[in-house]
């Protein structure tokens, strides 16, 4: 991409489309190199576009991309090339009647697609990926959510395709005079081009059914290749969840007769929620307990809730434009999230979503490509499938939750549902609904949507033994990000409680409430409690209320009362984690004045209080005993020097492993019970304390402890306790022994396409295993391929991001070979390619050293030549 076509689109340009489509129907010839696609639209002008006065029709414009143009007709005569010029990216038409049917044929050649986007193979199946963009490389057409249309699909295909599958109902099918396949599937509900879908296979399904609250009988469908026919249930199951809390919690009932889950091995992203056909990344989909870990059937459950939730949340009501991307994304999220929380443990989901959002939220809201949750600009909107626009965005509707009540909420999500339904809509309409449903005041609120950065909480508080009265004083502050320098206060939901001296919270009024939210909507704010006996500890962002920092002078003492009294379970694990960061930090300051590392004695105290405690949720328990992630600790620093993170937390590591390993080890032999393996909420706590335990035992080197993990390893009993052995061994075990387990992990897993990819991460992102050169020697394993997006994210994506340790070797050879792959991949996947540079971006926060070799790296990248507009603009956009 040359500088001049990196054209940037803003939001402040936005015009209602000069043209609708009101039908859209669809003809596919499908031919692996050349697919013959023929669309009739019915074209009106859009009334809403007309200016006062106007005597000439607008031209039309129609997206394209990669197409083959065969033939233009306008009511049924060919249009003259006169009539339409090709230009970058699309044509334009002229019109000489407000309403017409457009008739183009174009051929695409799905087999060379490796983009991934638009009509593609994977593994011998056609499948398609329309959002945001990819419509417009399958045929001509407005491409842009707000143009919304009733389609109709007809697919021909060899009958080695018997499998046929596009958005709707099913209305037709039979064969061609010449052999051939030939299904028609109708979509009665008016919808975007970005979801539409089609799938043709030889595929196999598994069957079930849903009744609906109002009594309608639902097909359930989920297709995949026959191999994997036996790992479809989980996904059923979820989905039936899902179906039912819908109904139960927003009262959203599904619309068409039949929903089909169909599983692809190569995709961009998790799944999509095409109407009807919702299309997922195999790995999100397909399960069994032999093949997969408690944290896959964890993922699965919510992505399946997600892509089946946003059948009302993104598809009956869409978005206008893609910068309103949050607007389904971070409300489905936030649907999913509650669902999850719903389903199994509350505060174990919650503590899991905050530790993904301030460890990769929290670096992408302090780096180059800081983005507020509406952005107001982009070149490239894949590019914006970010933690941003889906996790923190989410949070802002949790927010908007917690301010309101529960049944305020559902009152504004009703009305919007029913306000908006079958349109697409902006954030504004949601907040507006929001309001309006309820009498409520969001005007500052909306900043939340309008500002990047991560806001950062300030507190101080006093006790007046006189008076009886304890004051917070709040104080908020938000950094300044590219293109925003000045930010006005937000209003933050700060959620709090009063901890007594006997560990009991205190009550704050006289209604007796031990928990309060206070409403921070200046830069500083001072809030009285009055008739408070004596001094109070302060547990402070009660739930993770709000995405923020938020900084108070808690000692180790007081952290090490929180941990054991916090009656909000989110702020127990909180507190832990601030003691092992506050650890963490003093050895990275030893490490890197050459004093020698202490052992962090109160982390050590606080951990053991918390294994021995029996009461504990176990999964709890076990967040608390691991460290934050290398990751992790870097956003917490000003200046990262990755070698001190390493050595600190190895250091750390180790010394709670030699100090605890007696309750460590009880723990384990009482935890591993050796029932039979099911996914439930409780067994998951307690193989993942168990599994934590065998990690610990196994980092003291200790013969006895590598033996437990070999035994557990045999015993072969789940995938998840598989997994937990074999990576302690793989960190552990001498290297011969490790290289020989892995080989028979290998041997026995080939056939098993999600099994194999663990393979690969685990070897990846090694801190031991893990070396650039293993990681060369996984590419050319007969089981990669540079096309295969998850192939990819194992082993590349899990050196550069995952495996802190080599991809920051001093020699900068982790930089310069992760520069090298996305240039590779540019070619290929710039999707891709453009998500696997990130770890690059965020040189500006290394140390010199590190520092300058990565900017070296992304500069070469730069260098090498033509970037596809994805590229192009994450590297531009950090080197400035
Ligand atoms: N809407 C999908 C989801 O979140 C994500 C698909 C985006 N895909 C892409 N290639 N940008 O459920
Ligand atoms: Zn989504």
């Amino acid at each position: 991409m040359k500088e001049a076509q990196a054209r940037t689109v803003y939001l402040k340009d936005y015009r209602a489309p000069d043209y609708l489509i009101d039908h859209t129907d669809l003809h596919f010839d499908l031919e692996p190199q050349a697919t013959l696609v023929k669309s009739r639209l019915k074209v009106r002008r859009n009334p809403e576009a007309i200016n006062a006065g106007e005597k000439t029709l607008p031209p039309l414009w129609l997206d394209g991309v990669d197409l083959e143009l065969l033939s233009i007709a306008i009511d049924g005569k060919l249009l003259p090339a006169q009539r339409y010029h090709e230009g970058e990216g699309g044509l334009t038409l002229d019109v000489e009647t407000p309403e017409f049917e457009l008739e183009v044929h174009t051929r695409i050649a799905p087999e060379a697609n490796t983009s991934l986007e638009g009509l593609y193979l994977s593994n011998g199946m056609y499948c398609t990926q329309c959002e945001a963009e990819g419509f417009r490389k399958i045929t001509y057409y407005p491409d842009r959510p707000d143009v919304m249309s009733v389609f109709t699909t007809t697919i021909v295909a060899p009958s080695k395709y018997p499998v046929l599958l596009a958005n709707g109902n099913k209305v037709d099918s039979g064969t061609t005079e010449d052999g051939r396949l030939r299904v028609t599937w109708e979509d009665p509900f008016a919808k975007p081009s970005y979801l539409f879908a089609l799938v043709a296979g030889d595929l196999q399904y598994v069957e079930d059914s849903f009744t609906t609250a109002s009594g309608r009988e639902v097909k359930l469908q989920l297709f995949t290749e026959p191999k994997n026919i036996r790992k479809c249930d989980h996904a059923m199951i979820s989905l039936k969840h899902a179906m039912r809390w819908d109904e139960e919690v927003y009262g959203r009932e599904y619309d068409l007769d039949v929903f089909m889950i169909v599983a692809v091995d190569h995709f961009n992203m998790g799944a999509m929620e095409n109407k009807g056909l919702n299309i997922f990344n195999s790995a999100c989909v397909l399960a069994s307990p032999e093949t997969a870990t408690d944290g896959a059937f964890q993922r699965i459950e919510s992505i399946v809730a997600h892509e089946y939730f946003h059948n009302w949340s993104g598809n009956r009501v869409t978005c206008r434009d893609w910068f309103q991307l949050s607007l389904k994304e971070g409300f489905t999220v936030f649907r999913d999230a509650e669902f999850s929380a719903d389903m199994n443990s509350r505060a174990v989901k919650r503590i899991e979503d905050v530790s993904l959002l301030r460890t990769a939220q929290f670096s992408e809201d302090a780096g180059p490509m800081a983005h507020p949750v509406r952005p107001d600009s982009y070149m490239e909107i894949s590019n914006f499938y970010t933690l941003t626009i889906y996790e923190k965005g989410a949070e802002v509707v949790r927010m908007i939750h917690t301010l309101l009540g529960p049944e305020a909420f559902r009152r504004g999500s009703d009305l919007y549902f029913e306000r908006h339904d079958g349109s697409a809509v902006t954030c504004e309409d949601f907040i507006c609904a929001m309001e309006d449903a309820n009498n409520a005041d969001l005007r500052q609120f909306r900043r939340w949507y309008e500002q990047a950065g991560t806001p950062v909480l300030t507190v101080t508080d006093q006790y007046d033994e006189a008076s009886a009265t304890y004051r917070l004083t709040i104080a908020q502050r938000t950094p300044a990000t590219p293109g925003q320098t000045e930010k006005p206060p937000l209003h933050i939901p700060v959620s709090i409680g009063l901890i007594g001296a006997d560990g009991r919270d205190l009550p704050l009024d006289d209604s007796g409430k031990t928990s309060t939210v206070l409403n921070l909507t200046e830069a500083e704010q001072t809030f009285t409690f009055s008739n408070i006996p004596h001094a109070p500890l302060p547990s402070l962002l009660r739930g993770f209320s709000a995405p923020v920092k938020l900084h108070y002078g808690y000692s180790e003492d007081q952290l090490l009362f929180l941990m054991q009294h916090d009656s909000d379970a989110f702020n127990r694990w909180d507190a832990s984690r601030r003691l092992a960061i506050k650890a963490l930090e003093s050895l990275q300051a030893q490490y890197r004045d050459g004093s020698e590392m202490t052992e962090p004695a109160a982390l050590i105290k606080g951990l053991s209080a918390v294994l021995e405690n029996a009461a504990l949720d176990p999964a709890l328990v076990a967040m608390m005993l691991a460290l934050p992630s290398a990751q992790e600790l870097a956003e917490e620093c000003e200046v990262v020097d990755a070698g001190a993170i390493i050595a600190a937390r190895k250091f750390a590591r180790n010394s709670l492993a030699n100090a605890l390993s007696a309750p460590l080890l009880a723990r384990y032999q009482q935890l591993d019970q050796r029932k039979p393996y099911r996914p439930v909420a409780d067994d998951i706590a307690e193989r993942s304390l168990k599994n934590t335990c065998l990690g610990y035992l196994c980092a003291t080197l200790d013969p006895s402890s590598l033996d437990l993990a070999r035994l557990q390893l045999q015993r072969d009993e789940n995938m998840t306790d598989v997994a937990a052995a074999l990576g302690a061994l793989v960190e552990y075990a001498p290297r011969e022994e490790a290289e020989k387990y892995l080989g028979a992990f290998y041997d026995q897993w080939q056939q098993d396409t999600q099994v194999v990819e663990n393979w690969f991460l685990l070897q990846s992102g090694s801190a031991s295993f893990g070396t650039l050169e293993r990681v060369r020697e996984l590419m050319q394993h007969p089981a990669f391929e540079i096309t295969n997006p998850n192939k990819v994210r194992s082993v590349i994506s899990g050196f550069a991001s995952r495996n802190f340790t080599q991809f920051h070797r001093e020699d900068g050879s982790g930089y310069r070979f992760l520069a090298e792959q996305v240039s590779v991949l540019d070619k290929l996947n710039p999707q891709i390619a453009a998500r696997l540079v990130i770890p690059l971006t965020h040189w500006k926060k290394y140390c010199d050293h590190e520092s300058a070799r990565m900017r070296a790296a992304l500069q070469g990248i730069m260098d090498a030549g033509e970037l596809s507009r994805d590229l192009y603009e994450v590297v531009s956009k950090s080197l400035a």
